[in-house]
């Protein structure tokens, strides 16, 4: 048996719901979405099930973390598909408010975080795109006020940012990563996989592929700049256009060319036609 979850499209039934799951203390777990929802939003959803007694998930497609020439139009929505998915989970609460209601007329503010999001990596190809995350996250945790909110480690940047965030401005909302789930020939599962033809769909497993096999090198005590060109080349030569492989702290993001200045992680983005596809490991 599933139950559809409560929808709520305004502020005003956010606060009334909200107000109604927070009865008898329980706490509460968002789970922060753009929709199109795949296996790996519904690991968090589970994940959150698991450490928290009510669950809240949100979709929104927030234009302000896309630039003028990326997919904001094009952007899969799959509403009734999703509903679907989260009945069956057993999710509380949907927050799907549109455009106005996030952003109305005279909107005016934008959150600026800086650290982990002036890494060099994402914001060195999406300069738009962490303050427009930070803000809408800044939003979404005060509209909903969890106790706990949780991202994927797919996006590695993007957790580390709204995890200094939550604690930069003391926002009550502990934020926790998941683990990155795959489909079964390793590409990492993302709504804009859709975008790929089935020729790309089979090149897009190179990036998985290549990652693992430089973390092999680099655990094997191969030398950093030599490993991660190879990589690089390999990428090219599948026909992507790479934006970057990079070994990184797993911790602060900052550049490391040893083992020892670990743990590493190993993050690449790389463009196959018009579609950007981002993954990481640990090394
Ligand atoms: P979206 O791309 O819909 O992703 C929502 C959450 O699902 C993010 O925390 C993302 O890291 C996680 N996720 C996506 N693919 C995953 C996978 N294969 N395995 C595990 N987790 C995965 O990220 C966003 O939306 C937006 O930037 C958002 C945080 C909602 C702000 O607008």
């Amino acid at each position: 048996m599933t139950r559809s979850p409560l929808i709520a499209r305004t502020l005003s039934s956010l606060h009334r719901a909200r107000a109604e799951l927070s009865k008898r203390n329980a706490t509460i777990a968002l789970v922060p979405t753009m929709g199109a929802l795949h296996d790996g939003h519904v690991s968090l959803v589970r994940l959150a099930k698991k450490r928290a007694k009510k669950v809240v998930v949100s979709i929104f497609v927030n234009p302000t973390q896309f630039a003028a020439h990326e997919d904001l139009g094009s952007y899969p929505r799959t509403w009734k598909e999703d509903i679907a998915r989260l009945a069956a989970e057993g999710v509380d609460l949907v927050w799907y408010p549109d455009v106005k209601t996030m952003y109305p007329d005279g909107f005016a503010t934008r959150v600026a975080p800086e650290g982990p999001a002036l890494a060099g990596l994402e914001d060195k190809f999406r300069p738009h795109f962490f303050g427009g995350v930070a803000t809408v996250v800044a939003k979404l945790f005060t509209q909903v006020r969890p106790d706990m909110a949780l991202f994927g480690e797919k996006d590695f940047q993007q957790l580390k940012v709204v995890t200094r965030m939550a604690r930069d401005l003391d926002l009550g909302v502990k934020v926790i990563g998941g683990a990155i789930i795959r489909e079964r020939d390793g590409l990492a599962m993302s709504s804009r996989n859709v975008y790929l033809s089935p020729e790309q769909r089979k090149t897009a497993t190179t990036l998985f592929r290549t990652l693992k096999a430089t973390s092999k090198r680099l655990r094997g005590g191969d030398d950093f700049k030599t490993v991660l060109s190879d990589g690089a080349d390999a990428i090219s030569a599948a026909g992507f256009a790479l934006d970057y492989l990079e070994a990184r702290h797993a911790e602060t993001l900052a550049p490391v060319s040893s083992m020892i200045e670990g743990p590493v992680r190993l993050l690449v983005a790389a463009k196959i036609g018009t579609t950007r596809l981002i993954d990481n490991i640990r090394a």
